[in-house]
């Protein structure tokens, strides 16, 4: 029988990795075991709750304010480790975190096979994002199965970067497996979502914020904060922010917006709440790569504060639209989503590109196959 190893660590490959995994280990011909690093704590635990999933080796790798060397490190060696005991056929990583990586990596120097999920995804700018989109080059350098969620993705792949082409499978994405199954699942008297319901003024319209990429940190996030209350300030509006556990970001978030009344902020949601915030809200900023991809589903605006996506098919679609991070750009497209109808239908999306909630399936039955 087939060794399979899952490898992830952070929130959003939790998510992501979470359908397929429940699917696999229901499947009797592969034997499969979970390794999450926890290069994320408390934000991973928080999925591994919702999905019910228990890992079969904690690395508990995590530490505050974390450098990225300092944990490429921890998890070449730790993961080695996993790779000697379990000695899988195949290792599964998702993504495009140090993680990601560096599992990839151990699994190439032990000649175990890899498998990359959410493979090809470009913006062929080393700094944006940083260090994500090196980690996805290299990942994909890695790789021997890349699980593409999109046409351009296997473009990139197959016509960029020359991987064979009987090697990339077009499957979709996991994050529309994880959100159809997370929405089933939603519990109404859950804490987190109580505490939302009695907060949320019936007749303001919601503006759900999250923020945390590296190119953020610093003058960006601050001068986001900023139209955040100015935004803030108009009676028709609430704003909600659940904050990343970054010192980087949760400090500022908390020196400049806790005093604004206007502004629910609170720790990381677990996902439950937060997709239930989601179908809540009116539009989203962000520079989330998840949101991005959910939202279309959900059928919500989507600002993302960013120069550059590797997500391009919603922001072709018009679904999605980049405002940097300036305070003008930000306030300006959300004043227009809060008063301009016309533009806020143009970007209610009629589909969603990522996935049609079979992207496991497909993914284990060419594994099967293979
Ligand atoms: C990582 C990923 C990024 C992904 C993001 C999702 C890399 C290089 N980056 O960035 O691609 O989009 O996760 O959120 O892999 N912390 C906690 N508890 C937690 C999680 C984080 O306290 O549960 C704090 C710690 O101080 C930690 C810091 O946040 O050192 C940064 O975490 P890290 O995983 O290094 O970077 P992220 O910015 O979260
Ligand atoms: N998310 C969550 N709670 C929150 C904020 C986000 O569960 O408070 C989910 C969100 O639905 C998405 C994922 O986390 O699936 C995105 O994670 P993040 O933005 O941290 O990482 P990225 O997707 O940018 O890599």
């Amino acid at each position: 029988m087939k060794n399979i190893l899952v490898i992830f660590g952070t929130r959003p490959e939790a998510i992501k990795m979470a359908p397929l995994v429940l699917k696999l280990k229901e499947n009797t011909l592969l034997n499969t075991k979970l390794c999450v690093t926890a290069q994320h704590r408390e934000m991973l635990d928080q999925v591994l709750h919702f999905f019910k999933l228990t890992a079969d080796y904690d690395l508990d790798l995590m530490q505050k304010n974390q450098s990225l060397n300092k944990l490429a490190s921890r998890i070449l060696d730790a993961v080695d480790d996993v790779l000697l005991d379990f000695n899988p056929d195949v290792v599964l990583v998702h993504g495009d975190t140090t993680t990601s990586s560096m599992a990839a990596l151990a699994a190439f120097h032990r000649n175990i096979k890899v498998a990359h999920v959410e493979a090809g995804l470009r913006t062929y700018n080393k700094h944006a994002p940083f260090p994500e989109e090196i980690n996805r080059q290299l990942t994909a350098r890695l790789a021997d199965y890349h699980f593409a969620p999109t046409i351009g993705a296997i473009e990139n792949l197959i016509k960029n970067e020359g991987v064979r082409s009987e090697n990339v499978y077009n499957t979709g994405n996991t994050v529309i497996d994880a959100l159809l199954l997370g929405l089933q699942n939603i519990n109404q008297q859950k804490d987190q979502i109580v505490k939302l319901k009695k907060y949320l003024v019936p007749n303001k319209r919601t503006i759900l914020v999250t923020g945390h990429r590296r190119e953020n940190f610093g003058d960006n996030f601050i001068s986001l904060c900023k139209a955040l209350n100015t935004l803030a300030n108009r009676e028709d509006v609430q704003i909600v922010f659940p904050v990343h556990l970054n010192p980087k970001i949760k400090d500022i978030a908390y020196d400049h917006l806790k005093a604004n009344e206007n502004i629910y902020l609170s720790e990381p949601l677990d996902y439950e709440a937060f997709i239930w915030i989601m179908n809540e809200c009116h539009f989203i900023i962000t520079d989330s790569g998840g949101i991005q991809e959910e939202a279309p589903t959900l059928k919500k605006p989507v600002l993302v504060t960013r120069d550059l996506t590797e997500r391009m098919e919603a922001v072709d679609l018009r679904v999605v639209k980049l405002t940097g991070s300036a305070y003008d750009s930000i306030v300006k497209n959300s004043v227009a989503l809060l008063e301009n109808k016309e533009f806020y239908n143009q970007m209610v999306s009629s589909f969603n590109p990522y996935g049609d909630g079979k992207t496991s399936e497909k993914i284990i039955n060419i594994l099967m196959k293979e």
